[in-house]
């Protein structure tokens, strides 16, 4: 079905996993994408394989953590579109590690994309969603914003910040008639965390699926189309999100309880004994 043939959607992180899933996925619904992150190989193929399709991408060149460049990306949206109907943000670095060995450039790096990112997209952003006659905004957070894990601090802490500035801006935006959607995905295989996925920093207990990235993706066009605010990815596990982020002491207890020796494994790789 094609029913988004009027539709400008812009993919912020549009050239891999989860936001290459999306721009397809908008693409096949017949809306012209056009996908934007740094790397130019992985941005002109994924516009390819959508263009092979007999669809519609264009590609820009930009970093979230420069608000020149997000502006200049969004000035020619408008110049060459004249407007925008759907922003998805999908940008995010990923890093595990003990909180007493972290790299400190990483951390802020992550901060500067996951969350500084967000922001800087959003300000440049905003005239030209106006302009838009859907008016959508999806940012994706993650799953541990709610259910937060071990060794996730410097990852976790740009999804918790996120997770506010977004709790806050729909409200900001909701008197224009603009949808802010908050998607948030358990584990995905993409190429974000394909070498720490299983290892032993990222433990994952009973229950927790690693999901492909087209489910996320459906989960995208989900809140465009529902103007739903939150979304838990897989569906089934929702209700045990909202309990985790109200009740944080049972994620804890999930995790004690569903990883074999779960303090040794804890103690291993901090190196030192807990108190
Ligand atoms: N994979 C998971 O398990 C998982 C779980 C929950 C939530 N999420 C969230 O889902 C979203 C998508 O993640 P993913 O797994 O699809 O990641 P991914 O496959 O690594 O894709 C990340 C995309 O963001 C772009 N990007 C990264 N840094 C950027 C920057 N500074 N400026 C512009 N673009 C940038 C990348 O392209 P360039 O590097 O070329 O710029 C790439 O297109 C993220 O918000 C992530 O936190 C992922």
């Amino acid at each position: 079905m094609r029913n988004m043939v009027n539709d400008v959607v812009a993919v912020i992180g549009g050239s891999s996993g989860i936001g290459k899933e999306s721009a397809k996925l908008f693409a096949d619904q017949g809306a012209q994408v056009v996908l934007i992150a740094r790397g130019t190989d992985r941005l002109r193929e994924t516009a390819a394989e959508i263009q092979n399709q007999g669809r519609r991408a264009d590609v820009m060149k930009a970093d979230v953590a420069s608000l020149d460049e997000m502006r200049t990306a969004a000035e020619r949206i408008k110049a060459t579109y004249g407007k925008l109907d759907v922003l998805i943000y999908s940008a995010a670095g990923f890093y595990l590690s003990p909180v007493e060995t972290m790299d400190l450039t990483v951390a802020k790096q992550l901060m500067e994309i996951n969350y500084w990112g967000a922001l800087h997209t959003t300000q440049a952003f905003l005239p030209v969603i106006r302009k838009g006659e859907r008016k959508s905004m999806v940012y994706i957070s993650s799953l541990s914003a709610q259910c937060t894990p071990p060794f996730f601090t410097a990852y976790a802490a740009t999804k918790h910040a996120l997770r506010g500035f977004l709790l806050s801006l729909r409200q900001e935006l909701r008197p224009e008639g603009i949808h802010v959607g908050m998607v948030s995905p358990g584990p995905v295989q993409t190429p974000l965390i394909e070498k720490d996925l299983h290892q032993d920093m990222y433990r994952l207990p009973f229950g927790i699926p690693v999901l492909k990235p087209e489910s996320a993706a459906k989960a995208v066009l989900r809140s465009v189309k529902t103007r739903k605010g939150d979304l838990v990815v897989p569906a089934r596990i929702a209700a045990a999100a909202r309990l985790a982020a109200a009740f944080p002491s049972l994620v804890e207890t999930y995790y004690r309880l569903s990883i074999p020796g779960w303090r040794k494994h804890i103690e291993s790789l901090v190196g030192r004994r807990p108190i």
